[in-house]
C-alpha cells in the first residue's frame, strides 16, 4: 500500500506552488520597503524555550507541542511559533549590542498537535515579523499598518482588525484580583477547565467556548478598564497612529490571545471566513519576553500570519486569477527526430535570453507534442522541420490567437518579447 503524508500535513504541489510564490514574493518585497531583515532559526529548539517563552498555562504548551527526547536525551520541541525562537537568537547573538531596534521577518513551518480541520494543520506555515528594542507606541501603529498593507496588497477583502491592550506586570495582577473577586461569585457555575483557570490564569476564561462561562466572563470586569496610566497612555497613542494612518479597527475588550508573553497592545485579524479557524493573523507586544529568556530588559512587538489561511481566503475571494504572474511559455516542437538538435539549440538560446522554453523529451509525434503544449498552457509553439533548418526560418504559432507566421530569428525573438 502507498504511504500517505502524516495527518494534519499537506504538500504544496503542482500549480498550487504558484500561489505560494505569489504571496511570498509580495511579502519579501514589502519587507524590503519597510527595511526588515530575514531571520532563519532552526525548526526545533530546547523544550524549555517554549515553556518559559510561550508559557506553560497556554494551550500551545499544555496540549499542542511536538516534544521528544533526542538521542542525547535532551528534550526537543518542534517550534509551535516563531517569536520565542527569534528572541532566543537575538539574545544568543547579542542583538542588544547592535543598532536598535532589530527588525526581523521569517517565513517557515510551525508545528502544533491539534485536531486538523479546514484551515488548521499540524504543520502549517507562518510569515512573521518581530521588532525588538523600542517601546514607542508609533511602532505598534506602524507594525499594524504594515500587517494590513500585506493583506490589502494581496487584494484580500472583508478584513476585520481587532485590537486590545492586555496591560503589563504592573496593572495585570491588580486586574486579576478584581476579576477573581468577581468570578468567585460564580465559581460553581464555571466549567471544570475554567475552574482550573481561575487560580492559574483567569483571563484565559475569555477563550472558553462554554456558553455559561462566556456569559459570566462577559459580564465581568475587562482588563482594558483597569489599565495603569502608562498602559492607558500607550494604547491611546497607538490608536492615534491608527487613526492618522486610516487603519480601521474594532476595539475588542475580550481579546486576550493564546500566548502568555503579551503586554499592552494585542491584536487579531480575520477576513470574512467563518468559524474557529477564521483568524489569519495575530500578534502584539511582548515587553517582558527578552528578559524572561535571559536577555536584557528590552521591549518587543510582532505578529504572525497563517499562510494556509491566507491561501484559502484568497481562493475563496478568487484573487489568484489576477495575481499569478506566469511568464510566457514557449514550446519548441520538432517535426522528426532529425530536427531535435536544432530544437535543443533554439531552446538554449531562448533560455539565455530569459524566455521560458521547453522541447520534447518524451519522443512524441508532432501531433502529440502540440497536445502536450496545449496541456501545459504554452503561449507559443515554434515548429522546426527540415525546411526550417535549411532556410534558417521559424514557424511560430500563437496558441492563444491561433495566428501563425514564418519568420527570421530576429523577428522570432521580437515576437516572443525578447530583446
Ligand atoms: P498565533 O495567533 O498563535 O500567534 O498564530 C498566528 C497565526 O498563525 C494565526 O492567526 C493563524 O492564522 C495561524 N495558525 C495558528 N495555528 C495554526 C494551525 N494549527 N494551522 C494553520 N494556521 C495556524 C503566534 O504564533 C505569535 N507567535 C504571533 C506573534 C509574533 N506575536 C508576536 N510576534
Amino acid at each position: 500500500m502507498a504511504i500517505k503524508g502524516p495527518k494534519g500535513t499537506h504538500d504544496i504541489i503542482f500549480n498550487d506552488i504558484n500561489k505560494w510564490h505569489t504571496i511570498e514574493s509580495k511579502l519579501t518585497d514589502l519587507m524590503e520597503v519597510y527595511d526588515y531583515q530575514e531571520i532563519r532559526t532552526p525548526i526545533f529548539e530546547s523544550t524549555e524555550l517554549f515553556l518559559r517563552g510561550v508559557g506553560d498555562t497556554t494551550d500551545i504548551v499544555d496540549k499542542e507541542m511536538y516534544t521528544f527526547q533526542d538521542k542525547g536525551d535532551r528534550s526537543i520541541t518542534l517550534r509551535p511559533e516563531g517569536t520565542a525562537s527569534v528572541a532566543r537568537a537575538f539574545i544568543e547573538h547579542s542583538g542588544f549590542n547592535e543598532v536598535l531596534p532589530s527588525k526581523f521577518y521569517y517565513i517557515g513551518p510551525m508545528f502544533r498537535y491539534s485536531r486538523p480541520q479546514t484551515g488548521r494543520f499540524r504543520q502549517f506555515h507562518q510569515f512573521g515579523v518581530e521588532v525588538i528594542g523600542s517601546i514607542n507606541p508609533y511602532l505598534d501603529g506602524e507594525v499594524l499598518e504594515m500587517m494590513m498593507k500585506i493583506f490589502t496588497s494581496l487584494g484580500i477583502k472583508n478584513l476585520n482588525l481587532e485590537i486590545n491592550s492586555v496591560g503589563c506586570p504592573k496593572c495585570r495582577p491588580l486586574h486579576k484580583e478584581i476579576l477573581k473577586d468577581y468570578l468567585k461569585l460564580y465559581f460553581n457555575e464555571l466549567c471544570p477547565t475554567c475552574q482550573g483557570r481561575y487560580e492559574k490564569n483567569p483571563l484565559r476564561i475569555f477563550d472558553c467556548k462554554n456558553t455559561k462561562c462566556q456569559e459570566i466572563i462577559n459580564n465581568g470586569p475587562y482588563i482594558t478598564d483597569n489599565l495603569c496610566n502608562e498602559c492607558n497612555e500607550h494604547f491611546e497613542e497607538v490608536k492615534k497612529y491608527l487613526a492618522m494612518s486610516k487603519v480601521e479597527y474594532v476595539l475588542n475588550k475580550k481579546m486576550v490571545r493564546g500566548l502568555d508573553y503579551y503586554t499592552k497592545t494585542a491584536f487579531e485579524i480575520t477576513a470574512g471566513r467563518e468559524g474557529a479557524q477564521s483568524s489569519i493573523g495575530g500578534g502584539g507586544r511582548y515587553d517582558g519576553l527578552i528578559e524572561e529568556l535571559g536577555g536584557p530588559s528590552l521591549p518587543g512587538i510582532g505578529f504572525a500570519i497563517g499562510l494556509e489561511r491566507v491561501v484559502l481566503t484568497m481562493e475563496e475571494q478568487s484573487l489568484f486569477d489576477n495575481l499569478i504572474r506566469i511568464r510566457k511559455k514557449v514550446y519548441v516542437a520538432n517535426v522528426s527526430e532529425d530536427n531535435i538538435d536544432a530544437a535543443v539549440k533554439l531552446v538554449q538560446n531562448l533560455r539565455n535570453l530569459g524566455i521560458v522554453a521547453i522541447y520534447d523529451i518524451m519522443t512524441r509525434k508532432l501531433k502529440g507534442q502540440f497536445k502536450y503544449a496545449n496541456k501545459i498552457n504554452a503561449d507559443y509553439v515554434i515548429t522546426i522541420g527540415d525546411d526550417e533548418v535549411k532556410n534558417n526560418v521559424y514557424q511560430l504559432k500563437n496558441m492563444n490567437t491561433g495566428e501563425q507566421i514564418v519568420c527570421s530569428y530576429d523577428e522570432l525573438i521580437k515576437n516572443l518579447g525578447g530583446e
